[in-house]
């Protein structure tokens, strides 16, 4: 979902995550090549690759970040599919994720998140909790959060 890599690049310019490896997954293929084409423009490095998030190529507990906007269900989704995969993301990151690691997840699904899929998270990976979150205003559309889960180290 990192679609053409925004939220990405905002972190790969930082010094402190110089020396990260960046891996962005997409289905679109058009938004892969545009998020390689917006690194290559800074003369940033990552490996981005198509592919859904419901089946990450990656270790339990190997990645030390994950920053991901969902789909908002315009363009790329129904907003009614959301609900039955919001929980299948949510969980499939925090699989790959190191413990004490952070997840950070952009979404408008903001009662489903809170609801039903951080309550799954705890359950899943006890001692999982939210960090923090906080909401953007956008000219009184105050629905999109940005939420920091954080994965447990165990019960
Ligand atoms: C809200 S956009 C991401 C915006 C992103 N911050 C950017 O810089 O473009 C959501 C993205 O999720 C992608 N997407 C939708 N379903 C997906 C799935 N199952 N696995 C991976 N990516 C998916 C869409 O192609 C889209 O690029």
């Amino acid at each position: 979902m990192c679609g053409i890599g925004s939220n990405l690049m905002s972190l790969a310019l930082l010094d402190k995550f110089r020396s990260a490896d960046f891996v962005g997954r997409d289905v679109d293929e058009m938004s892969v090549l545009a998020a390689q084409s917006n690194f290559a423009s800074l003369g940033l490095d990552a490996t981005f690759e198509m592919g859904c998030s419901e089946d990450l190529p990656f270790d339990d507990n190997s990645v030390a970040m994950v920053v991901c906007e969902p789909p908002w269900g315009l363009r790329h989704l129904k907003h009614s599919d959301m609900g039955s995969r919001l929980k299948v993301w949510v969980l499939e990151w925090m699989r790959v994720l190191k413990p004490g690691c952070p997840a950070i997840i952009i979404t408008i699904c903001t009662n489903r998140i809170e609801s039903e899929v951080i309550p799954l998270v705890r359950q899943k990976f006890p001692g999982s909790a939210l960090d923090r979150k906080w909401a953007y205003e956008n000219y009184g559309f105050e629905q999109c959060t940005c939420y920091m889960l954080r994965k447990g180290t165990g019960p």
